[in-house]
């Protein structure tokens, strides 16, 4: 079959297409952020918990305009040697569980921003050639051979620029009915100044929201209206399939924006779940969540 005829390319988007429908999860789950400290377990144990159904690896805090991608995961392994390639039985393991991996690129540190529509492009094709379905023979693969399930944004730093983009090029792609999730952690003041265009282009699958760090957005002591007012804004406005509260996982996870477990569950929840895009909550990060226990706390409430 001629592969650019507009019947194939049809076929292909119907199939991708299809594959979006099946991933309906009637109750909120926790979604956890890994990679950043090297004493807060490996992948593996962090699926075998069964509390987190999505994962994000953090981070590529190196790419494009030119750039030679870098891949950061702290204490855990190095990438550049090839000492996380061994993360591919982790991460099959996972899957096997139904947890969902996405890698995170940006985060709070790093060198990265997008200087045209074509870097756009050739950032997406090694994402996907790099980390996803995608094999090319040159492309060396720093997490070995499985295949992750999606990226997620984390765009802290420089421009706006040009995720549009890239979000529309990495949702094209998808491979055996197995198609590429969209997922990012935009700030909560709205709308997020460098990842609003991204989002706006509607193809994001789960958006976790930082309700911290952002004093005029998050919780303050004993004060909820904020944080609600955000989300509502955010509920209303924003179009994607979950909506997800991120928030610290212990006090000195984050500078502020830290609600006590039994505030969470008790005046907030209940409140948020109202929202027909909600989808649960999200943690920064697993180290963290380690030392205070609080996911354990609010997992049957989420
Ligand atoms: C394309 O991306 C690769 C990384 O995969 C990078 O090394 C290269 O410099 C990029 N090419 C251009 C023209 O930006
Ligand atoms: C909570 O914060 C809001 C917004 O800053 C303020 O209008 C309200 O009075 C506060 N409520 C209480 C009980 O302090």
């Amino acid at each position: 079959m001629d592969l650019k005829s507009p019947k194939f390319n049809l076929l292909f988007f119907l199939i991708c297409l299809s594959a979006t429908t099946i991933s309906a999860a009637s109750r909120g789950g926790i979604a956890i952020y890994w990679g950043q400290n090297g004493n807060e377990g490996t992948l593996a144990e962090t699926c075998a918990t069964g509390k987190f159904p999505y994962v994000n690896l953090a981070f590529l805090n190196v790419f494009g305009n030119g750039a030679n991608p870098e891949l950061n995961l702290a204490g855990h392994c190095d990438p550049a040697s090839g000492g996380c390639v061994s993360l591919t039985s982790d991460i099959r393991d996972c899957q096997k569980q139904g947890v969902k991996l996405m890698l995170s690129i940006g985060g709070g540190i790093g060198r990265y921003s997008l200087s045209s529509k074509l870097d756009a492009r050739n950032v997406s094709l090694y994402l996907w050639n790099a980390f996803l379905g995608g094999k090319s023979q040159s492309v060396f693969r720093p997490l070995g051979d499985a295949a992750l399930d999606g990226i997620d944004f984390d765009i802290e730093l420089g421009s706006s620029q040009f995720y549009d983009d890239l979000v529309r090029y990495l949702k094209s792609y998808c491979k055996r009915n197995q198609r590429v999730y969209i997922t990012g952690a935009p700030q909560c003041p709205y709308p997020d100044r460098l990842m609003g265009a991204a989002l706006n282009t509607g193809l994001f699958d789960y958006v976790w929201v930082q309700f911290y760090n952002n004093p005029p957005c998050q919780y303050t002591s004993g004060n909820t209206t904020n944080l609600i007012n955000s989300w509502n804004l955010w509920s209303r406005s924003l179009r994607a399939k979950k909506l997800f509260l991120g928030l610290p996982a212990a006090t000195q996870a984050a500078g502020s924006g830290f609600i006590p477990a039994d505030v969470l569950t008790s005046q907030i929840l209940p409140v948020i779940k109202k929202s027909p895009k909600y989808g649960g909550v999200m943690l920064w990060s697993k180290f963290w969540d380690d030392q205070s226990g609080y996911s354990s706390s609010i997992v049957s409430t989420v």
